[in-house]
């Protein structure tokens, strides 16, 4: 069957859909009614034999799909580290789709090459980090990090007479790699995929709030002569904190080596006068990941690698072919960056928030989060029987119920006072671990939540929390 006339009020459809679940959303419940076994009980059943008009089911992935959607894009979504996927991205993001452009190189998507490298060049300028430095667009900061890995690998390796991309690491010099206790767990993956070994790493202490300490990566340093790729970061998932890069990163170049940092989200804190002073030092650092999907608000899959050293992040992703030219050497090809050939192109949906919201806007979304955090964090506090284990320097903090009643009852009453604020569904919390205890974990991250949103979030934890203590 192709595609006829009938099949283009899909678009319109969907766009309709579309603008009425987010029109909805600021006053819809943040939870989802129907859990993962309803849903997919209403879309399993036998492979279709035959096929059906686009509109019928663009209607039936509505009907079916609405009721299980996570409340992402509420402005009292707080749990994990998400975005709010902006609709000027959305919009971009059709587009793109509706283009069909696979970003994988100049002649294949000109408009998607070029746009993807102002996006390059407006987010190098919007972070003020070094001009000279390559940026990839992969689809999160986990591959990001992958990415900026390989980069560092192939480096160190290379200026010790080592080609790892063209021998592998069989027999290569050795090469250490030196990571905050307190660091994301993807970037294990990244050292895995990397046949750097995940569990292989030398790792240095942190402060009570999960900084890198200076004087334990430089000991780790001086311990041996292998060079080193330290990895630090920008933005503490639990706690928002950073790493001290004016003492970690010259320590770690003066020994040779090189630092990753990992700013997923913390690294937006350079688009902001008011908290750019966080990251000090960080401009030094030889490569970083940040998402577009988290604080750029962009539509999901979206985020950026960052090198210093352009020769060598090529080297670890470059991959040519016969059949893809590369007539124009002076542009930026975008397949150079990056591990996929064929790919979204993601420049449109990344260059559309950046000019959606422009430099001023990006920093007020910034200052607002933290204020907003800080100013729930305060709230919280107040409130009998709540411990808030960090006020935030960021957006990131951690709460604990009942913490005084001994450690396994604090945990207890946390999940109990999590599930009971997400059934009474004002706003949305998830839990995580910290140091073995267990908090609720809160992430201002997203352009729709307000100073209100705050206030009200308080009162429903407060609710929340004298419910539990009445009945638990
Ligand atoms: C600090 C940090 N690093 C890495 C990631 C992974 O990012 P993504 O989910 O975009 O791959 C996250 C996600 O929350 C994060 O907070």
């Amino acid at each position: 069957m192709s595609t006829n006339e009938q099949d283009f009020a899909a678009l319109d459809l969907a766009a309709r859909l579309a603008a009425e679940y987010r029109r909805d959303i600021a006053a819809a419940e943040t939870v989802p009614v129907a859990g993962y076994g309803e849903i997919h009980a209403r879309f399993d059943g036998p492979v279709p034999e035959h096929g059906c008009d686009a509109p019928s089911l663009i209607a039936e992935l509505d009907s079916g799909a609405r009721d299980g959607l996570r409340g992402i894009v509420a402005p009292r979504f707080y749990a994990w580290v998400n975005g709010s996927s902006h609709i000027a991205g959305v919009a971009a993001d059709w587009l793109t789709s509706a283009w069909g452009q696979n970003g994988a190189g100049i002649p294949m998507s000109p408009a998607s090459a070029a746009v993807e490298a102002v996006a390059a060049r407006w987010l190098l300028e919007l972070l003020d980090l070094p001009a000279e430095s390559s940026v990839g667009l992969v689809s999160g900061a986990t591959v990001a990090n992958f990415v900026a890995l390989a980069a560092a690998r192939g480096e160190m390796l290379h200026r010790q007479g080592w080609d790892v991309e063209a021998d592998g690491l069989y027999g290569a010099p050795n090469l250490r790699v030196l990571i905050g206790a307190d660091a994301h767990n993807t970037v294990f993956s990244g050292l895995r995929y990397l046949g750097l070994g995940e569990k292989r790493v030398i790792t240095i202490a942190t402060d009570s709030l999960g900084r890198m300490l200076p004087g334990d990566l430089e000991r780790a340093l001086k311990a041996s002569s292998d060079p080193g790729i330290v990895i630090g970061q920008a933005g503490q998932i639990n706690t928002g904190v950073s790493d001290p890069f004016a003492e970690i990163v010259p320590m770690t170049h003066a020994a040779g080596g090189w630092v990753h940092v990992d700013g997923a989200f913390g690294l937006w804190a350079r688009a902001s006068e008011k908290h750019r002073h966080l990251l000090d030092g960080i401009e030094q650092a030889d490569s970083m990941a940040i998402d577009g999907h988290k604080w750029l608000q962009t539509p999901y899959d979206c985020g950026f690698t960052i090198v210093r050293h352009e020769a060598a992040h090529r080297r670890a992703m470059d991959m040519q072919a016969s059949y893809l030219t590369r007539d124009n050497a002076e542009f930026r090809h975008p397949g150079a960056y990056v591990p996929e050939l064929s790919r979204r192109a993601r420049g449109f949906a990344a260059w559309a928030m950046m000019k959606r919201l422009g430099r001023s806007g990006i920093a007020q979304m910034v200052d607002d989060d933290v204020r907003i955090a800080q100013a729930m964090a305060q709230g919280m506090a107040a409130i009998p029987g709540v411990e808030v284990l960090n006020q935030p320097e960021l957006n990131q903090f951690m709460v604990r119920f009942g913490a005084d009643r001994g450690e396994a009852d604090g945990d207890r009453l946390t999940q109990a006072t999590v599930d009971r604020i997400q059934q009474d569904a004002v706003c949305f919390m998830g839990t995580a671990l910290w140091r073995g205890r267990l908090v609720m974990r809160v992430s201002v991250c997203s352009i729709a939540t307000t100073d209100e949103d705050g206030r009200i979030t308080v009162d429903a934890v407060r609710n929340a929390w004298e419910a539990v203590q009445a009945c638990c």
